[in-house]
């Protein structure tokens, strides 16, 4: 490699925020929570089927790896001068961690779908950036959002309002600009649906039937952050956790899961619904607001919204 090459991976993700003419503490706090991915990330090779667990192989007590994810985003946001209060889903209240003076507000899903970490899926961690107090319409405080998936690579997407992007940790450990603003196109071919079907209401069988008289094809991992990811990255498609007879509001937590994914594929131009409102404009009323979601391109929302309405 040479030097310039290495300059250039070296300053990729933060050459691209500067250019994109994000904000200097948001870059830099962007910069920083995706960092966290490298130390997540190596918490994850360590653990394997032996001490998925509580306790590793030598018998000592370890954190599970959530806990541990979200101990070490905390840490990170602690010291970076840039944030007043941390709000996990590792966590029964929002914990304050600055001095009172600071820009930002973070929600964490520290490490969503780590139940799956021993079968060797992809699994991810979902960020939301606010200007203000969370608990609000994502619209009005969301400045950014992000995701990191651990899969066969780590991928990171951010959004800080000028569009969506993807980069690559490379053998370096740097992030490397994978695609700049990706554009979702109007309609997509795969679907991904979370809930028993026994469960699912009658109008969200109508328009799962449609799907697949449409000839959608089925993607479900049972990882929120991999299955977003690939209606992304494909540019089209429906995910949806949808209400359920017995849990009304579904499963997906509003502030943790669905605020910053919403966001970061609207940047895409695509769209997240609970079937009446955009879920951004939905006001979070607890940190554990629950929220039937219907999420990707356009075409298969706007059609979801006709199915829920009849
Ligand atoms: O965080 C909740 C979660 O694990 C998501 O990652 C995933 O989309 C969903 O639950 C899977 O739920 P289920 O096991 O009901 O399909
Ligand atoms: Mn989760």
């Amino acid at each position: 490699m040479s030097i310039s090459d290495a300059t250039q991976c070296a300053t990729d993700l933060r050459r691209h925020m500067w250019m994109a003419g994000v904000e200097t503490e948001l870059r830099r706090l962007i910069w920083q929570i995706a960092i966290t991915g490298k130390y997540i990330s190596a918490k994850i090779h360590e653990a394997n089927r032996k001490f998925a667990g509580f306790r590793n192989i030598f018998g000592e007590e370890q954190l599970a790896l959530d806990r541990t994810a979200d101990e070490i985003l905390k840490a990170q946001l602690q010291f970076s001068g840039f944030v007043r209060e941390y709000a996990s889903e590792e966590q029964d209240s929002v914990i304050v961690i600055g001095k009172g003076d600071e820009q930002y507000f973070i929600t964490a899903d520290p490490l969503d779908g780590s139940s799956l970490v021993d079968t060797n899926l992809s699994i991810g961690t979902i960020i939301g950036i606010h200007s203000s107090p969370v608990l609000n319409e994502g619209r009005k405080t969301l400045v950014a959002a992000m995701y990191i998936t651990y899969g066969p690579l780590i991928t990171m997407v951010y959004s800080a309002g000028k569009g969506s992007h993807e980069f690559v940790l490379n053998r370096e450990g740097e992030y490397v600009l994978a695609q700049e603003n990706i554009v979702m196109d109007d309609r997509g071919s795969i679907y991904s649906l979370g809930g028993l079907r026994k469960e699912w209401l009658p109008e969200h069988l109508a328009y799962v039937e449609f799907l697949e008289s449409s000839g959608y094809k089925l993607r479900y991992s049972g990882g929120f952050v991999p299955d977003i990811n690939q209606i992304l990255i494909k540019k089209g498609g429906i995910f949806s956790y949808p209400a359920l007879k017995k849990s009304p509001s579904g499963k997906l937590r509003l502030i943790f899961e669905l605020q910053p994914m919403a966001y970061i594929l609207e940047q895409a131009g695509g769209m997240a619904t609970d079937g009446s409102r955009d879920i951004l404009d939905i006001k979070a009323t607890d940190l554990d607001h629950r929220s039937p979601v219907y999420i990707g391109s356009r075409f298969e929302i706007q059609k979801a919204r006709e199915f829920l309405k009849a």
